[in-house]
């Protein structure tokens, strides 16, 4: 077996411009390298702020595989910190969400902690008194994360010290955020419910690259959109579709229509796919909700955001969001061939509840562990995942539509079924993950030089 740890060609040389390497999805040293470098560099998704919406609120998560907090403190501002005891280490919050009060409390010797991070008390604190404490991590408290940016509600994170700045590494994909905010009539997202969390057995980057993979869904999809598709095929054309209908039929549309659809790639492995239109395009209006959206933006603007229904947005490497119907999804590896994904809905702040009824009818239908259509998606990685253990061919192929003139492009659009937005993710994966192997090989040199003199 291949070693990769600090060996930054043999890492390199996994990626090519239009074929990868098996190794990047099943081998345990690329993930373990994935971490220290690729989700460490990037903005990874962190939570929403309506998740901590009251102080002491608080979710907790795994950034880069380390334990952290999304919380909220007295003073209203929003922070990200390491799960972590300042004593010894025990992680402070160990739900997946709740409220702290004022403050957390080690259950290990009952350290105390402000929701800003900052001790508040020690028991037997005399007994600190004449030691070098004082001078030491721990006094500080809490370690937070230095790099957090919230985005319209969207709260991101970059772990390492350095790397790209926030609106250097998302640049204008973060358009499709500002479309789903925009939905809302008094210009707010509200998240509703909690995750529905899915275990998939596979790497995390088959889910990520499938968001964008228009090949699929008329063939994996074949035995649940087909065949809600083949239930009405026979119906006069103005009969009014039930909802489920109206989201399952899109999926089983044929290549021209995923074509026609087009794909947009960003710097740093960003794209959405729905550039021209999308499977969200033709569900029933809902009157009352254009109207109130029209009394906020006007006709004209009101009309150009509905119209912008982008089909499924990838902030790489953490994130995918459907703006069209305020449902997103959150990738949290575990391992090269564990992932949870993690789906999440919103409501339209000041929308009628058909809006946030839609939106649960999707989650349900199509993203839920409960889900139809999602099992069709994960058979498939899964199937992958087994597949690539073959060493009968050692590449995988990414050739669809390759052009070289998309080697260093800002922003590209092109034809839909096109495989340009995993090569767009893999040349974001090559370069985070050689950035941040270089940062390491120089730390570690000065670290030597330092040990020396
Ligand atoms: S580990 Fe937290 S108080 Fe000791
Ligand atoms: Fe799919």
């Amino acid at each position: 077996m291949a070693t990769y740890l600090d060996k930054p060609a043999a890492v390199a040389a996994l990626i090519r411009d239009d074929e990868v390497h098996r190794d990047v999805y099943t081998h345990p040293e690329i993930f373990t390298l994935e971490m220290r470098h690729l989700w460490s560099r990037a903005w990874i998704y962190i939570g929403h702020e309506s998740q901590v919406a009251k102080p002491g609120d608080y979710v907790t998560v795994d950034l880069a595989g380390q334990p952290v907090i999304l919380i909220r403190h007295a003073d209203g501002a929003v922070h990200v910190l390491h799960n972590r005891c300042a004593h010894k280490g025990a992680k402070l919050l160990t739900q997946a969400c709740g409220n702290t009060g004022r403050f957390m409390r080690c259950p290990y010797h009952a350290w105390s902690y402000r929701t800003d991070g900052s001790l508040l008390g020690i028991p037997l604190k005399a007994s600190y008194e004449n030691t070098r404490f004082g001078d030491c991590d721990a006094a500080k408290g809490m370690a937070r994360v230095a790099h957090v940016e919230s985005y319209r509600g969207f709260v991101f994170a970059r772990l390492s010290a350095d790397g790209p700045g926030f609106r250097e590494f998302f640049g204008d994909s973060l358009s499709s955020i500002d479309n789903m905010v925009d939905r809302a009539p008094e210009g707010e997202l509200v998240m509703a419910g909690g995750a529905l969390r899915y275990l998939h057995n596979c790497n995390w980057k088959m889910f990520i690259e499938n968001l964008n993979d228009t090949m699929h869904p008329m063939v994996a999809h074949e035995s649940s959109a087909g065949t809600a598709k083949q239930l009405w095929k026979d119906k006069p054309a103005d009969e009014p579709k039930p909802m489920a209908i109206e989201q399952f039929v899109p999926f089983a549309s044929d290549y021209k229509f995923f074509d026609d659809m087009g794909v947009r790639v960003f710097a740093n492995g960003h794209s959405y796919t729905g550039v021209n239109f999308s499977i969200h395009s033709k569900y029933s209006a809902v009157p009352e909700y254009e109207a109130a959206l029209v009394a906020r933006h006007g006709e004209e603007r009101a009309h150009a955001i509905l119209r912008e229904a982008r089909h499924n947005t990838v902030y790489y490497p953490s994130l995918t969001i459907k703006g069209a119907i305020q449902a997103i999804r959150v990738v949290r590896p575990l391992g090269p061939d564990r992932t949870i994904i993690e789906s999440y809905t919103f409501r339209l702040k000041g929308a009628p509840p058909p809006l946030h009824q839609r939106t649960m009818t999707y989650s349900r239908l199509i993203n839920s562990p409960m889900s139809v259509v999602g099992h069709d998606d994960l058979h498939a990685y899964r199937s992958m995942q087994e597949g690539l253990a073959s060493t009968g061919n050692e590449w995988v192929s990414l050739h669809r539509d390759f052009d070289p003139a998309e080697i260093g492009a800002a922003e590209r659009t092109v034809r839909g079924t096109s495989e340009i937005s995993m090569r767009n993710q893999f040349r974001a994966w090559s370069q985070l993950m050689a950035e941040g192997m270089r940062a390491d090989a120089a730390g570690t040199q000065r670290q030597s030089r330092e040990l020396q003199s």
